[in-house]
């Protein structure tokens, strides 16, 4: 009886630890994490808007003392959302071109643009995409 007793308890414990081991979690429960920023943190949800995002300030910090808001143009330097900066008469290298050489005033009266050293080509090709994106928002190709 005793032993008896005893067995059974060995018994039950042994189907309590056996069941203990093999149980399964539910299916997804261990997974990791997914990767990347959670849903809702770290707002562009494209790089493309993170890059206009980022040209914008740089045409900000750069550009926009002569070129105006949105590139609309100043009393000193002539707006690049115009027809005749769209790709097809000004190339994106005009923009590279400008930044680096500076530009002899040829289609206005504003006087020169003077080079803008402080700005690396890989910028200049970001303040272009931002530029391309107002033209065509603009309707201008
Ligand atoms: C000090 C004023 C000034 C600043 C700062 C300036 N520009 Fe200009 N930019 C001008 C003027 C003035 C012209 C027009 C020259 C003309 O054709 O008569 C011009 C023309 C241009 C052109 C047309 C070039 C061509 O081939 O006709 C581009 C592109 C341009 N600027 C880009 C930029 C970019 C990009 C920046 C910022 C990194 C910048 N500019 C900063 C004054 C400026």
């Amino acid at each position: 009886m005793r032993q008896g007793a005893i067995w059974g308890a060995v018994l039950v414990a042994g189907f309590a630890a056996a069941v203990y081991f093999t149980r399964r979690e539910p299916p997804g429960a261990l997974a990791p994490p997914p990767p990347g920023p959670a849903r809702g943190q770290l707002a562009p949800s494209s790089s493309r808007e993170a890059d206009l995002a980022h040209g914008k300030a740089l045409f900000e910090r750069s550009c926009m003392i002569c070129h105006g808001p949105e590139g609309r143009g100043t009393q000193v330097g002539p707006g690049l959302v115009n027809a005749i900066y769209a790709p097809s008469h000004h190339a994106d290298e005009a923009f590279h071109l400008a930044v680096q050489r500076g530009v002899k005033a040829h289609h206005w009266r504003f006087g020169d643009m003077p080079p803008v050293p402080d700005v690396p080509p890989d910028q200049v090709k970001l303040i272009t995409a931002y530029v391309r994106d107002l033209q065509k928002k603009a309707g201008l190709f």
